[in-house]
């Protein structure tokens, strides 16, 4: 396959980006989006050239890191699935791509197709850990938790913080990341010790360096872990409850 690319290169946050087209003639249906990167930066260094910045880790769908925009949308046009599972079969010979790094406020260019998310980890560090003891595993045991509740759990916490419902949203709201981790915690008995705390906490990140949510539901429509829309509704009902709750629970 044919492959003309079109991609962001920037050189350091600060530095004024373009996008650069370059060709790649032997690509192959099955390449996913990073090997295609691979296969153009063997072709820049083979040239003497700078390689493209790009970030991938697990290349299958797990770690989060790996997002870029193809052609206007966040992780590229195969919905609900990550930049690393975005195979050449969905193009066809002599397509061209445009590929950016995930465009919004909160996310800076580091370098080409590389963001710092780091607003992301802000929000986890607002709540999105426990911090009383749970006990051992034993203890973890003698908790009955319904089948429906844990599973109900465990959708939420699919989540993989990539990004990708920040860059989609008009808003450059994180509100799926966040209220994805707090239905995860307050759907198990392990997160309710701190659930006000901790709704107060997330809520406070989102609103320093995210948008509000104006329930667009773009976010929902690239998301790999398919984090539900009910997750924004979340947010809304933990930070009420916490001020209802103010000095009882935390
Ligand atoms: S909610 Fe979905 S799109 Fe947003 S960070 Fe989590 S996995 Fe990515
Ligand atoms: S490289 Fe890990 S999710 Fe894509």
């Amino acid at each position: 396959m044919r492959i003309t690319l079109e991609v962001w290169r920037q050189a350091h946050a600060q530095a004024s980006g373009a996008f650069v087209t370059y060709q790649i003639d032997d690509a192959t249906p099955e390449m996913s989006m990073p090997e295609l990167l691979d296969r153009l930066n063997d072709q820049l260094v083979e040239a003497g050239d700078e390689p493209v910045a790009f970030e991938s880790d697990c290349r299958e769908g797990i770690c989060g890191c790996c997002g870029i925009t193809i052609d206007d949308r966040p992780h590229g046009p195969v919905p609900n699935t990550p930049t690393c599972q975005q195979h050449l079969r969905n193009f066809s010979d002599g397509d061209v791509l445009r590929l950016e790094p995930f465009r919004s406020e909160a996310f800076p260019v580091v370098k080409d197709l590389v963001v710092d998310r780091s607003a992301l980890d802000r929000v986890v560090q607002g709540g999105g850990f426990v911090s009383v003891d749970t006990g051992t595993a034993p203890d973890a045991e003698s908790h009955q938790i319904s089948f429906q509740r844990a599973e109900k759990g465990l959708d939420f916490a699919a989540c993989i913080g990539c990004g990708a419902c920040v860059a989609a949203c008009p808003n450059g709201a994180a509100h799926l990341f966040g209220g994805a981790l707090l239905t995860h915690f307050s759907t198990l008995p392990q997160g309710l010790p701190e659930r006000s705390k901790r709704g107060r906490g997330v809520v406070k990140a989102l609103e320093q360096d995210f948008g509000p949510c104006s329930t667009y539901g773009e976010c929902v429509e690239v998301c790999p872990a398919d984090i539900p829309l009910a997750a924004i509704g979340a947010v809304n009902r933990e930070v009420m409850r916490a001020a209802w709750r103010r000095g009882k629970d935390d």
